[in-house]
């Protein structure tokens, strides 16, 4: 399973690269707003310097709700630099523009999903990643990592092409049912990443090898 870092913070982006694991970006509105990136050039600035960072997909979303300016703004955007990946919301003119994006070649992520029914038609339009929201289903009290298992089963029955990015994760425990689901991608946050290091036999182990060589070696 790839990992992708859920945030537009160059810090973090930088931190979890260094890692030597990381595998994208993903991005959206209220991420770009949280850094106070204001203004399409600066975001259009931003973008290209997180591209800069990470050798992976950076996915960029458009905030036009009609299709022209969908296309219009994705076009844009994939000029930037090739890992640019063009996010669309899953509403009608949004399956419509990520069809016109795969047939101009335009990698797509098909963002703000919530059904396998959604899923269907962004994999039908021939979208690169499909994102189901985990952690926002699970805040309704529904089952986030269900569907993504559900959207997994459906691709892989019907041998769609499109890539399971599993979003909205919150927790190191939503990382683990991910895998166990089947997705092809986890875009979280750096703590939930940091999180899958954590474990007491781990550290209780090192700190006995350390004793033990100190033992001998003072
Ligand atoms: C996905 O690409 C979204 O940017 C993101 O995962 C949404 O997460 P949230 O529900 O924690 O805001």
């Amino acid at each position: 399973m790839k990992f992708f870092i859920d945030t537009a913070n160059l810090a973090q982006i930088r931190e979890a690269n260094e890692m030597g694991v990381l595998d994208g970006v993903t991005t959206n509105p209220s991420l770009m707003a949280k850094e106070g990136i204001k203004g399409s050039e600066n975001c259009k600035k931003h973008y290209v310097e997180i591209c800069n960072i990470v050798s992976g997909d950076v996915s960029a979303e458009v905030i036009s709700t009609n299709y022209e300016g969908m296309i219009k703004e994705g076009e844009e955007l994939a000029k930037l630099h090739p890992n640019i990946v063009v996010k669309v919301p899953c509403i009608a003119d949004g399956i419509k523009a990520i069809k016109y994006f795969t047939d101009k070649g335009i990698r797509t992520n098909c963002t703000l999903v919530f059904s396998p029914g959604q899923a269907l038609l962004a994999a039908k339009a021939g979208a690169t990643y499909v994102s189901p929201f985990v952690g926002r289903l699970d805040d309704i009290t529904s089952d986030g990592i269900e569907l993504v298992s559900k959207i997994v089963d459906m691709y892989t029955y019907y041998g769609f092409k499109t890539q399971v990015l599993a979003a909205s994760i919150r927790t190191t425990q939503h990382i683990i049912q991910c895998i166990e689901a089947g997705a092809d991608v986890a875009t979280c946050p750096l703590s939930a990443i940091k999180g899958l290091l954590n474990h007491p036999l781990t550290d209780i182990g090192l700190a006995k090898f350390l004793e033990d060589y100190k033992k001998v070696n003072d």
